[in-house]
């Protein structure tokens, strides 16, 4: 039994006051859903292979557009593959995560069984790939929730996408199948913490888009989340350009992230893995 509620929880996850779930008791999947943190230090305990298969398995009763399936993962097991990995990656604790997974969208296998019942894929096109990224997407989080079930830790890596032909090559990726993220899994060595999300006012519209509070809501979100924690100010990006922000939040944070490019070359990538992005 647990003295906290739903309504707590939420309050942690958003740092807004709110009645919602007051008299509902922290328990349960929504409770393990609304607690859910990224893990990236972990014990040297070994992670059982049964664990990793139970956790897959759970992955996949993800539902799947049309029922088609369009995703795959590769369990990284090979050292000389996990070495490359790790190297390309080039981040302490990946390499230190006692699993390493890869989540795919595979728009291979359709197109394999199509052309194996002798019948046209005239749906050669950007849904095609729109929709094995989404299956992938709902793989890994679901992923995620059965590994925390587990008392396991994991976060996702889409770091693997900065090479992303080098991270292709390595797993052996044919046509059609590129990799979405990888996935660092171990026992846990800390708690780790709640990340506040954007409060609702902000994701969450009635009946029509609106974003005419955007600036404000944003703003009072950046103090929220720096009153809980402070990004110091060595961990501030791009200080040659921008300099040391007297109030570094959130937005400042992310608006400097994304004013350098990022994998400009994942297009080009995915046309020569031959998806039609058009
Ligand atoms: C698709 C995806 C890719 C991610 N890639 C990385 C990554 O490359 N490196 C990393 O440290 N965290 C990565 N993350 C973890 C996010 O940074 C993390 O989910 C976010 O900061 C919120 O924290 P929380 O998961 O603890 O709530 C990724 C998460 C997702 C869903």
């Amino acid at each position: 039994m647990t003295d906290k509620t739903i309504a707590d929880l939420i309050e942690d996850r958003f740092g807004l006051p709110t009645e919602d779930g007051k008299d509902m008791p922290a328990e349960g999947e929504l409770a393990a859903i609304l607690r859910h943190r990224s893990h990236r230090q972990f014990t040297d305990t070994p992670v059982p292979d049964e664990l990793v298969r139970i956790a897959l398995a759970a992955a996949f009763s993800a539902p799947a557009k049309s029922d088609l399936q369009q995703a795959s993962v590769i369990v990284v097991e090979d050292p000389a593959a996990r070495a490359a990995l790790n190297e390309q990656i080039n981040d302490p604790w990946v390499t230190a995560a006692p699993k390493l997974l890869v989540f795919c969208g595979d728009s291979r296998r359709l197109r394999r069984i199509s052309e194996a019942r002798g019948k046209p894929f005239p749906n050669d096109h950007l849904d095609a790939f729109l929709n094995c990224a989404v299956d992938a997407g709902i793989v890994l989080a679901t992923f995620i929730r059965a590994a925390e079930a587990l008392g396991l830790g994991c976060c996702p890596i889409s770091v693997i996408r900065n090479k992303i032909e080098h991270a292709s090559d390595v797993l052996g990726l044919p046509d059609h199948v590129f990799p979405l993220a990888g996935m660092g899994l171990g026992w846990p060595a800390r708690d780790g913490w709640i990340s506040l999300r954007l409060p609702p006012s902000v994701t969450v519209h009635t009946d029509r888009y609106d974003d005419s509070a955007l600036l404000p809501e944003i703003d009072a979100y950046d103090r929220r989340r720096d009153a809980r924690f402070s990004i110091p100010a060595e961990k501030q990006r791009l200080t040659e350009v921008y300099g040391v922000a007297d109030f570094y939040g959130w937005s400042e944070d992310k608006a400097r992230q994304y004013a350098v490019p990022q994998r400009k070359q994942l297009a080009a990538f995915l046309k020569s893995k031959r998806f039609n992005l058009d």
